[in-house]
């Protein structure tokens, strides 16, 4: 077993080559930069008039999303066609699930009709993790996000937006701003700017809205907007996710834009040529004013582009492994 492989023994194969896509925690600099590589590669499909590539022909995706999205699940969807992917969305609010099936018996079962990869979205952090493990460890499993856990593939497509802009990741200060306690984009984004090489990432909320423990992913914490945002080359804005916060985290909603809204004046204390992203949803007036959200500064819809692009790499690169494995496996058999 490689270094790497025994750092992510459920997400890399054997070889050290991505099996499972399930969180940026312990993998290395190098599979990152071979994700965004791979995925620049990928934007050229994407302008082509047949926009497809033979990659995963034959292959089965099942989009299983126990979670509302309307990015991540479509982009997903377009990703495995470009790859020339047999795609189902199976629907969860009209699924069996609703007659109480469990999460298990359901991916079984869809395992059942050969499938070779799971896109999963679920409420639970942990849910990616638990079926790559427990459930279908011979299915390519992709986490389209759970609970607060990780968005890997939103962590990427952020760096892709990130290094198409501004490059080398170690010259530049990122923010990101907002509700980062139910955050796990802020997650993802963090471990990847740390891994990439930034040094100067900064975490900028209200003190309720930021959990403890975030000294482990080398940041600086603000509460004052203004002072964190001096100078930065990238901010990176959130949604506040009402739906998951229990009680008074916060002021009302006009305060809350107050003092950590993404303002026409507040970005003029920013670099001149600083870029502003957001994984979306926006909330226009909550946390970012409506002219910044379509600014030419803005980068939020080339997110979405990039998104496709990075979407088929890690799905291509972890198809791959996942077959490597499985002649690993035979060839272990057959001694
Ligand atoms: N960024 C993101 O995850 O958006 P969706 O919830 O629409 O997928």
């Amino acid at each position: 077993m490689t270094p790497n492989s025994a750092k992510c023994p459920l997400q890399l194969n054997e070889r050290g080559n991505l099996r499972h896509f399930l969180s940026l925690d312990g993998l290395p600099r190098e599979l990152l930069t071979e994700i965004l590589d791979t995925a620049d590669s990928f934007l050229e499909v994407g302008e082509r008039a047949v926009k497809k590539v033979p990659l995963l022909r034959g292959m089965t995706v099942f989009n299983v999303f126990f979670e509302n999205s309307t990015r991540t699940r479509t982009t997903f969807e377009l990703a495995a066609k470009r790859l020339s992917a047999d795609v189902i969305n199976l629907n969860v609010s009209t699924s069996s699930t609703s007659k109480g099936e469990t999460l298990t018996d359901t991916l079984r079962n869809l395992e059942s009709m050969a499938a070779d990869m799971f896109v999963v979205r679920h409420a639970n952090s942990g849910a990616a993790h638990f079926i790559a493990e427990q459930v279908c460890p011979n299915v390519a499993i992709i986490n389209g996000g759970d609970g607060r856990h990780a968005h890997p593939t939103q962590g990427m497509l952020d760096m892709l937006t990130i290094r198409r802009n501004k490059g080398d990741f170690s010259k530049l200060s990122v923010a990101i701003v907002g509700d980062i306690l139910h955050s796990r984009v802020a997650r993802s984004d963090m471990l990847a700017l740390r891994t990439l090489g930034c040094t100067d990432i900064r975490i900028i909320g209200p003190q309720t809205l930021l959990p403890v423990g975030l000294e482990q992913y080398g940041v600086k914490v603000y509460t004052d907007m203004d002072k964190g945002l001096e100078g930065v080359d990238v901010i990176i804005m959130l949604r506040l996710q009402r739906e998951r916060m229990q009680g008074g985290l916060l002021p009302s909603q006009g305060e809350y834009f107050r003092l950590y809204g993404l303002s026409e004046k507040r970005l003029a204390q920013t670099a001149t040529d600083s870029i502003v992203m957001h994984p979306g949803p926006i909330n226009r007036g909550v946390e970012i004013d409506s002219i910044v959200a379509d600014c030419a500064q803005s980068r939020i819809l080339d997110q979405v582009t990039y998104g496709i692009a990075v979407r088929m790499a890690v799905m291509s690169m972890a198809m791959s492994g996942q077959q490597e494995q499985q002649q690993i496996n035979t060839a272990k058999e057959a001694l």
